[in-house]
Formats: C-alpha cells, structure tokens, sequence
C-alpha cells in the first residue's frame, strides 16, 4: 500500500511555527506517511527584517533546513497542511503568496480531491488563531481541497491547547513554545490528515 504524501508549506518569522510544523510532521510520519515540510520565503523588505534583532537571523536559519514551496510539491502531494503565524486575524502574506501561485494547477483542476488542512498561531490567546486557519478555509474551498480538522477527534483536543479548526500556538512576545500540549494537538493534526488521506488514495 503507498505511503501519503503530505506537504506542509508554512511561513515562520522566529520559529515557533516551524516548531509546530515539525510536530504536525511527526504525527504523520508516525502513520507511514512521506512528508515534505517548506518554508514560505521572506516578501517583506530588509529594512523592515533588519528592524528587529533577531528575525533575519532567524530566518536565514530556518532557510538554510527548508526548501521553499513550489507547485510541484502540490502536484507530488495528496494533502496539503498549511501553516502560518496570524498576521491581524489572518494569513501571513508570505503564505498567501506560495498559494497565490497555484493559480495554474487551480485552472487546471489539479489540486481537487486532495486533502487540505490548517494550523495557526497568534501572541496572545485572543489574539486570532482560530480565525487565521478559518481565514484559510475559504482558500481551501476554492483549491478543491477536502478539508480535514482536528475537530474533538482525539483526547489530546480537549487538554486546553489547539482548536477545533487547527492546531495551534499561543507564542507570547517575545515569542516562544509551541507547549507540549499544543504540540501533540499538531502531531494528531499531521496523524488524521494522513490516514484521512491513505484512505482517499487506496479506496
Ligand atoms: C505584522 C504582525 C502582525 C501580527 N498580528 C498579530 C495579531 O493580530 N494577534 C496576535 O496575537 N499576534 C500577532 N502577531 C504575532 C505573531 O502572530 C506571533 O508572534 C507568532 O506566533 C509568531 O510565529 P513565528 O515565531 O513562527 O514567526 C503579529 C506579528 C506580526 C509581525
């Protein structure tokens, strides 16, 4: 049976997404799955990176382990989980723009019947982590992408950490985690998401 491939493009500014992308990564590589983990590249200017010490580092860091996502990394995958810190409610631009970029294979219908799934994080608990992976709802409706939550689906959803719609991180500021309580939240998001799309490949 052939393992599913799972795609997990995320942008990160300082680190504590890429941390929860390696946890959603990990929860699918536990059930077989082949993954592929990409980091969204820098849109914003070196006047704005360089403003506040530590993020050009940070990136640079984080650049030199990630390739940056292309649109046949989409191709190659069955499911796509995309993953972004909350930029005032919603998806980072530097995000936004590696999905903007898929405009061809949507006109070519190439992505419908994959499986897409979102997760999140803000500052602050209130701070619109829920509503950024919402904000990447609609997005995913538009691809054709069967769209998987965490919902309640596990115990680890009701430990106080993650949501419904998302794993998520509240990374305060300066920012740090992810907990070990949101972490597990993403290995199940990264779990579901593959055996969700084992079944859709195999059936
Ligand atoms: C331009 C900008 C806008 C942000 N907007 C919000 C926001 O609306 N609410 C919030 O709680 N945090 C906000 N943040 C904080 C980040 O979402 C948060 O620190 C994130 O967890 C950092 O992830 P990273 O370490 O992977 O870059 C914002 C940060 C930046 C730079």
């Amino acid at each position: 049976m052939s393992a599913p491939k799972i795609l997990i493009p995320f942008y990160s500014r300082t680190g504590t997404i890429q941390r929860l992308a390696e946890a959603v990564a990990e929860g699918a590589r536990a059930v077989g799955a082949e993954v592929r983990l990409r980091r969204a590249r820098e849109l914003i200017g070196v006047d704005i990176m360089s403003s506040v010490p530590g993020w050009q580092e940070s990136a640079d860091a984080m650049n030199a382990l990630y390739e940056a996502p292309t649109a046949d990394d989409a191709v190659w995958a069955d499911a796509i989980i995309f993953g972004t810190p909350t930029r005032f409610g919603a998806v980072s631009s530097e995000l936004k723009a590696y999905i903007d970029g898929l405009g061809g294979l949507w006109a070519k219908g190439a992505l419908n019947g994959k499986v897409g799934s979102a997760f999140a994080g803000s500052a602050t608990p209130h701070g619109g982590n829920e509503v950024t992976s919402l904000s990447l709802y609609p997005v995913m409706a538009h691809l054709g992408l069967i769209i998987v939550p965490p919902g309640f689906a596990d115990g680890v959803m009701f430990a106080g950490a993650g949501t419904p719609y998302g794993a998520s991180v509240v990374s305060g500021n300066p920012p740090a985690g992810p907990t070990d309580a949101e972490l597990a939240v993403g290995r199940f998001q990264g779990k579901r998401v593959a055996e969700i799309a084992k079944k859709l490949i195999t059936s």
